[in-house]
């Protein structure tokens, strides 16, 4: 597993002044500010939920492609040798790929689902941050679909992401006991 100073010099290799590296710091960000409240109720490597967060969208130095760039993202991790962090690329996108839609698409004929708490927080997340600001889930997932309205198998699949964003976003609002939208809305990113 990576530690935080070796997944941000990946970022710095990859990602260098590119634009989208201020999305991951910012997803990374809002990781480790919220890791606390959730670490009450779940029990979270916060060194792992961090490097990964960092990394989810370390495929966009490849691809922007918006299923491509978390395979992209998982055949880097994979060559250097990281298989934990390669898991989170491919299965931050739309909330999980099953086997058959991951094997079209290039990666192992496997399921890529977020199960460790950390996976399923790094995939939220990414949908509660547009490029460096918090947003609502709805207005995110609004975006998602005016972007790509054009790309028939991402589109048609982004009805199960929001429902399983949802399902996971009242699943930890309730063991925490707060909002976590409202949570994460609250709170202003400053780069
Ligand atoms: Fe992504």
């Amino acid at each position: 597993m990576l530690s935080r100073t070796e997944a941000s010099q990946i970022l710095v290799k990859y990602g260098a002044e590119a634009r989208w590296v201020e999305h991951c710091i910012a997803v990374a960000a809002m990781a480790d500010y919220l890791a606390p409240l959730i670490s009450r109720s779940y029990r979270i490597d916060t060194d792992f939920l961090w490097s990964t967060a960092l990394l989810h969208d370390i495929g966009r130095c490849v691809t922007h492609g918006p299923v491509e760039h978390g395979v992209a993202g998982y055949n880097l991790m994979m060559e250097l040798g990281h298989s934990e962090e390669a898991y989170v690329c491919a299965s931050h996108i739309l909330f999980g790929l099953r086997a058959d839609e991951a094997a079209d698409f290039g990666l192992p004929r496997e399921s890529f689902v977020p199960c460790r708490t950390e996976e399923i927080l790094v995939t939220l997340i990414d949908y509660l941050i547009e490029h460096d600001r918090p947003v609502t889930l709805t207005a995110r997932f609004s975006s998602l679909r005016k972007r790509n309205a054009d790309n028939e198998f991402f589109y048609s699949r982004l009805d199960r992401a929001e429902k399983a964003a949802i399902h996971f976003m009242d699943q930890i609002s309730g063991s925490i006991g707060q909002s976590l939208e409202e949570v994460v809305l609250s709170h202003a990113i400053m780069l």
